[in-house]
């Protein structure tokens, strides 16, 4: 009988450290789209798609520790499974595969002054969502999981979702703010714009928003949407959405014609200094990472002044940037157009919706 386990069993375990070997099968292109870090690579998936019998015979594995199997949808990783367990491996295969790992998370937290942060990190897709807390009150920004995941860790603490943000209008994911606003009963918050076709309070440039003792000031920062807005939380901590990552800045062409995508390229070069100007030791907490963040509390987060020196040779001058940054346009991630159409509308998606978001993330240019 073949043994399969979950995505969730393995988050779990990651999570707790429990000793495994991931072993990945798919062939080199899927692999460097993305992969489950810490994962071994064995480009078997040619072999074990032709039944060949010992499309696994070179591995040389570690012994006394489960093994395993992962590949696209969870086909083929039942095939390594059952020649590595003929082997007498204790092994078996992630059901769903990447697909259904798409969803798996963990968290890594920072405290300041007045508030802590909790990053909770889509292992698949690299997006970052934040749970800020302060005194038993909470804000959820970005929420790009399953509801239960915020609400699960908000009563683990004994906290209350009071507000639910997004920073933007996403195109890579299928934005669960409002069915957590709704499951939590908490108030939702965007940007103001007249894209999404549901109900929400619109965000006044620098509004603050209380949490506890600490403060959320709104930040409009157009450019990579034209409604992007960032928040900076007591000057300490800055949520950048994808507008700017710790290394690089986010794309400005996606749902826009080039005449469009010139002019937010335009917006995003003042939108970066703006927030670059907010002082050095602030840290940006951004709204996606290029790699799955592996299973290591370690926040993805950079000091203001590191992320500047980064893109000093970005930020010469609007017109070198705009040019730079129309030259380096990444290819356009699949499933946009789509994404950005459940995201914008009236009825709440329904359904799987982890293989329109499967892949890696393509939100930042540099
Ligand atoms: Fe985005």
């Amino acid at each position: 009988m073949l043994k399969q386990i979950d995505a969730e069993t393995l988050r779990l375990w990651l999570e707790e450290k429990r000793p495994v070997t991931i072993i990945d099968v798919r062939n080199e292109e899927d692999r460097a789209q993305w992969s489950i870090p810490g994962s071994l690579h064995i480009n078997a998936y040619e072999a074990l798609k032709a039944s060949q019998r010992s499309a696994l015979s070179d591995a040389i594995l570690p012994i006394g520790q489960p093994i395993v199997t992962v590949c696209n949808a969870g086909k083929m990783s039942e095939r390594a499974a059952e020649e590595l367990a003929s082997r007498g491996f204790e092994v078996l295969s992630l059901a769903g595969g990447m697909t259904a790992w798409s969803l798996s998370w963990n968290t890594a937290e920072v405290a300041l002054t007045y508030a802590r942060v909790i990053q909770i990190r889509r292992a698949g897709k690299g997006c970052l969502s934040y749970l800020i807390s302060s005194h038993e009150e909470a804000i959820v920004i970005d929420a790009s999981l399953p509801p239960d995941v915020y609400r699960s860790i908000a009563e683990s603490r004994n906290l209350r979702i009071r507000y639910v943000i997004d920073t933007h209008i996403h195109a890579d994911h299928v934005s669960r703010s409002r069915q957590l606003a709704d499951a939590v009963g908490a108030e939702l918050l965007l940007p103001p714009q007249s894209r999404v076709r549901f109900a929400y309070r619109p965000l006044a440039a620098h509004e603050v928003i209380a949490i506890g003792t600490a403060k959320l000031e709104a930040i409009p920062t157009p450019g990579h949407t034209m409604e992007s807005t960032a928040f900076l939380l007591d000057g300490e901590g800055l949520f950048t959405g994808d507008t700017l990552f710790t290394s690089s800045v986010g794309r400005p062409d996606l749902h826009a014609d080039p005449a469009q995508a010139l002019t937010r390229a335009s917006f995003l070069y003042a939108s970066v200094q703006q927030l670059l100007a907010l002082g050095p030791g602030v840290h940006i907490f951004p709204g996606h990472t290029s790699k799955p963040p592996p299973f290591d509390g370690v926040p993805v987060s950079e000091r203001l002044d590191v992320v500047a020196g980064r893109l000093q040779n970005w930020m010469v001058s609007e017109e070198a940037f705009v040019k730079r940054i129309l030259a380096h346009i990444p290819s356009t991630p699949p499933n946009y157009e789509r994404i950005v159409a459940l995201n914008e509308s009236e009825e709440l998606p329904i359904g799987d919706l982890t293989e329109l978001e499967a892949g890696a993330n393509r939100c930042a240019v540099g």
